[in-house]
């Protein structure tokens, strides 16, 4: 390896997501397993124009695998949009004799990172951490296995009272531009539609197939939305919409939130982020820079930081007939 990086600074930006520890707890040891030092910067980019820095080393990461959020604190920072925060931000690393930098989040993170490269020629390398799972150039990002587990227990749940009143129960799921939870998520719970941004289902077509599920002897319904999803009306309105249509159903609205965001990483999300943080370090350290790391066919690979913030993380849509055939 040539050596020329003595410092690495890590952070994460944007949507915290379960797995963030672990990867920074992996970067910080494999800094120190190439004798290099790590600097952890807090809250993201607001933290690198404060310099809000700590030193890391192996024993400062002990016992935060298992632990949801993140210890080096997110922030969405304003100011790092700004060239003058920018600038802050590199006299910060520069002071602090920071050579290059580890960016643990989603597209925004990667935006930023990859505009601080331009700007001051300064290394970056990300590490994809959202539950949403959109991003180009890895089939999975931190967070999102955890996520679709949180999610599909949770649906679990409301689906005993859901049976228990006879009920249909909209559940809408985060993602905001993407319905990787909302299909994989609703697959797994069995939910009899799913609404994704991905796919227009369309409101006639979601009233016949609630028709078609009545007709057909089911009592209880779970339809599974996607935030993003652009059927045009919100999940209050659906459930309006619904009832106004096909007073036979008794509805009710759960949209779950932040809890799909938090909880202890699954062992999946873990070892991904074990994995991602020492292939960023050792990247950074054999002179690679201004990319992505991340997972495809179960290897990992790297992924241009520009490709994987224009690409598309398309879903698969066989998933959607599979959907539709397993719960005729
Ligand atoms: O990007 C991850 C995500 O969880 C989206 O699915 C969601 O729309 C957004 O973050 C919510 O962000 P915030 O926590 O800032 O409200």
């Amino acid at each position: 390896m040539t050596q020329k990086i003595k410092k690495i600074g890590v952070l994460t930006s944007g949507g915290d997501s379960p797995g963030m520890n672990a990867a920074i707890r992996s970067v910080v040891r494999t800094c120190a397993f190439h004798n290099i030092e790590c600097i952890g910067i807090y809250r993201g980019y607001q933290g690198m124009i404060e310099g809000d820095f700590k030193e890391m080393g192996p024993r400062s990461v002990n016992n935060i695998i298992n632990k949801g959020g993140t210890i080096l604190k997110s922030a969405r920072s304003a100011e790092f949009r700004t060239p003058e925060g920018r600038k802050k931000a590199h006299e910060n690393l520069v002071k602090a004799n920071i050579d290059a930098l580890v960016v643990i989040g989603g597209d925004g993170t990667f935006t930023g990172g990859l505009l601080f490269n331009s700007e001051y020629n300064f290394p970056v390398m990300g590490i994809p951490g959202t539950i949403d799972n959109d991003i180009f150039g890895t089939s999975y990002t931190l967070g999102y296995d955890t996520a679709l587990n949180t999610v599909v227990e949770v649906i679990d749940k409301i689906r005993d009272t859901a049976s228990s009143h006879n009920r249909l129960f909209f559940v809408e799921v985060m993602g905001r531009d993407a319905g990787h939870i909302a299909l994989n998520a609703g697959i797994g719970a069995g939910a009899e539609e799913i609404l994704i941004p991905e796919a227009d289902l369309g409101l006639d077509r979601l009233l016949e197939s609630l028709k078609k599920s009545k007709a057909s002897g089911k009592s209880s319904s779970i339809v599974v939305i996607a935030e993003g999803d652009k059927i045009g009306k919100n999940v209050f309105e659906l459930k309006d919409y619904v009832e106004a249509n096909l007073p036979e159903y008794d509805v009710r609205v759960s949209v779950l939130g932040h809890m799909q965001r938090g909880g202890a990483p699954s062992c999946f999300d873990r070892v991904l982020a074990s994995r991602l943080g020492v292939k960023a370090v050792e990247s950074l350290l054999d002179g690679v820079s201004n990319f992505m790391v991340g997972l495809s066919n179960d290897k990992v690979n790297l992924t241009p930081l520009a490709q994987a913030i224009k690409g598309k993380s398309e879903i698969d849509k066989e998933l959607l007939r599979v959907s539709d055939i397993i719960t005729t």
